[in-house]
């Protein structure tokens, strides 16, 4: 949540800091602002609304300055207006801040601070930091650079909660102090310029050179070098890291939102996660990343699954694909009540952190409570450099490339061939036959060419979100590992449209949900062909019969199901493992074409950012 950049270098830094903004925008795009050394003191422009707004006002008066730090924010305290929007300055006027992250503390030391004097002039607790850094400055008693490092250092001990900063200094030309506690920072290198960012796509045009900054470390950082630090000031081991991706893979190319990309993109992203990793022979999966010994897998006796949102309904779809191959029992929950609950956990348990960025804070609260308590815990991630894939024992990477629409789409269908393969692993560890190992891969190999033809159907799939767009509510329906697709439905619908959606197994309707029927609610019903069908042809009856519209998720050809319900989003038949894989991508093109025809920012929906990095 929030992004930031910073750049040294021989250019004007207005335009870079505004171009890379814009790639961070899915971070939080409720105001932005920067700060620019101008040769004479901080030149500051901010704006509430999007980065285009910004750039609006820089436009119109440009700062120029060949150093400065900028910030797209999403509100944690104090509304989205101009002077909430960082940076922030201290009492002097001289040192600008930006921040990601929740001084937990603030109030307190706000206190403080308002005892000696400060004024502050917004609602935020950044301000009060960057005061806090102003202070802890003027009173340092270091020279040249090291007095600013040495300032927030000394500030940050003083400081609760989670941060990543950038800050200039008017006595300062040419230096940007970055730090990091829970926040993601990465140092992009370049050629007689660095950069720092949130998140290595920030920089893509400019470097693909870039070094992860670990927590509790300070970088100074110059044109011509950087210098990183421990928190007790010992020179820090760097690692260049070279990015795959470079700017394209953030471009929305022909689609009209990178949501719609996304979604296009399943066929290819699916295969890039089981690539190398299917195992014919054997009639397994391969999986190198987990770091353990077959021994090991042997003796797991339980899986907990830990992630958040669409991430969690994943690890549910994983739960029903362990528990049928693996026979293998597993709890899913969600990050944030496991990282401050007691339930008692089995002593073999092998834990997963499931997390498309990497940096979702409960999640990796979770994976660090896990850890802490001596499980093993692995992490399913996307972004390779991210936190939860660096503290995590071993894993497996997504490899579905950047995503960028804050809806998740594809990261959900390769999380979800990701636990596939898990099962398929751990199923023939057990006693899953080769023979049945061999249809879930067969089915995984042909899963590109099913997607393929699926998305032929988006054209269809719009003229039934507009036919019902208006709708207030809708319900979402299914069963067994088409139950978390139905969640996942719902959660689509929700973020992306604002129309209220619910998710629920199928046969809860009768225990209260059916109150909800009438003529103005749809409900999705998720009906192919497997042991349950026939349950769901009841609930689609019982909805009919109370007057409520019913759009089925049926496989091609089920005449019955089409001669029941209103509309049908057609699917081709699969494994009836692999089927939700399938099943769910009707209801993201669903809540794409239905976000579209409501004229909503599918991209950029309110209140939301992609990567949640608070609590
Ligand atoms: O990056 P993560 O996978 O950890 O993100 C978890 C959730 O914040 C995320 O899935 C969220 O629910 C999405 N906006 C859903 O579309």
């Amino acid at each position: 949540m929030c992004g930031i950049v910073a750049y040294v270098g021989p250019r004007d830094a207005q335009p870079i800091l505004l171009d890379a903004l814009g790639r961070l925008e899915y971070r939080g795009y409720d105001s932005a602002g920067l700060a620019i050394l101008n040769g004479k003191g901080v030149e500051v422009r901010k704006k509430s609304g999007r980065i285009e707004e910004l750039a609006k006002a820089c436009r119109s008066k440009p700062v120029n300055g060949k150093s400065g730090i900028s910030h797209t924010r999403w509100a944690t305290h104090g509304a989205p207006t101009d002077t909430n929007a960082h940076p922030h300055l201290d009492a002097s006027g001289k040192l600008a801040l930006v921040h990601n992250g929740v001084i937990e503390n603030y109030l307190e030391l706000k206190g403080q601070l308002t005892k000696s004097g400060h004024k502050f002039l917004s609602d935020t607790d950044t301000e009060i930091l960057a005061h806090l850094l102003g202070d802890t400055f003027e009173a340092s008693k270091e020279k040249g650079e090291k007095k600013l490092i040495d300032a927030v250092r000394k500030a940050l001990t003083q400081v609760q909660g989670t941060l990543g900063i950038a800050v200039i200094h008017s006595d300062l030309p040419g230096l940007v102090v970055g730090a990091r506690r829970g926040s993601p920072l990465v140092i992009g290198v370049g050629n007689g310029e660095n950069f720092l960012a949130s998140d290595s796509q920030a920089l893509a045009p400019y470097t693909n050179r870039v070094v992860v900054l670990q927590d509790q470390e300070v970088v100074a950082l110059h044109a011509d070098r950087f210098d990183v630090a421990s928190p007790l000031g010992q020179k820090a081991d760097i690692r260049v890291e070279e990015i795959e991706g470079g700017a394209a893979a953030s471009d929305k190319g022909a689609h009209p939102h990178f949501m719609l990309k996304e979604i296009f993109e399943q066929a290819e992203t699916v295969r890039s996660a089981f690539r190398g990793r299917l195992d014919p022979d054997e009639a397994t999966a391969k999986l190198g990343g987990l770091n353990l010994s077959t021994e090991e897998l042997r003796e797991v006796e339980r899986i907990f699954v830990l992630g958040c949102g669409t991430a969690l309904h994943a690890g549910m779809v994983g739960k029903y694909l362990i528990e049928t191959l693996a026979k293998i029992p597993v709890d899913t929950q969600h990050a944030s009540e496991f990282r401050y609950g007691d339930s008692p956990v089995h002593e073999k348990t092998l834990f997963f952190a499931v997390s498309q960025s990497g940096e979702t804070a409960d999640t990796l609260g979770a994976l660090r409570e896990a850890k802490r308590r001596g499980f093993r815990c692995l992490g399913i991630c996307n972004n390779v450099s991210s936190t939860i894939a660096r503290e995590s024992d071993g894993g497996v990477y997504m490899h579905a490339g950047p995503e960028i629409g804050v809806a998740a789409t594809k990261s959900f269908t390769s999380q979800v061939v990701i636990f596939t393969l898990l099962s398929l692993l751990l199923g023939r560890l057990h006693s899953l036959s080769a023979a049945h190992g061999r249809e879930i891969l067969n089915a995984l190999d042909r899963l590109p060419e099913h997607i393929h033809s699926l998305l032929k159907q988006s054209e269809k799939i719009r003229a039934i979100a507009h036919k019902y767009a208006q709708a207030h509510s809708m319900l979402f329906l299914g069963r067994l590992a088409n139950f978390p697709i139905a969640l996942e439905g719902a959660l689509k619908m929700k973020e992306v449209t604002y129309v209220h959606a619910e998710g629920y197994p199928s046969a809860e309707l009768k225990h209260g949900v059916i109150a909800l029927i009438d003529k103005e609610t749809p409900t999705v019903l998720i009906a192919t062909h497997d042991g349950v069908y026939d349950k769901n042809l009841g609930s689609l009856q019982e909805i009919k019969a109370r007057g409520g519209p019913v759009l089925a998720v049926a496989h091609e050809g089920d005449t019955k199901i089409a001669g029941m319900a209103d509309a049908v989003f057609s699917v081709p038949r699969t494994h009836e493992l692999i089927q939700p894989i399938l099943n769910v991508i009707p209801l993201q093109l669903f809540s794409y074409h239905t976000a579209v025809a409501l004229g909503r920012d599918v991209d950029k929906p309110r209140n939301l950012a992609k990567s949640v990095t608070v609590e």
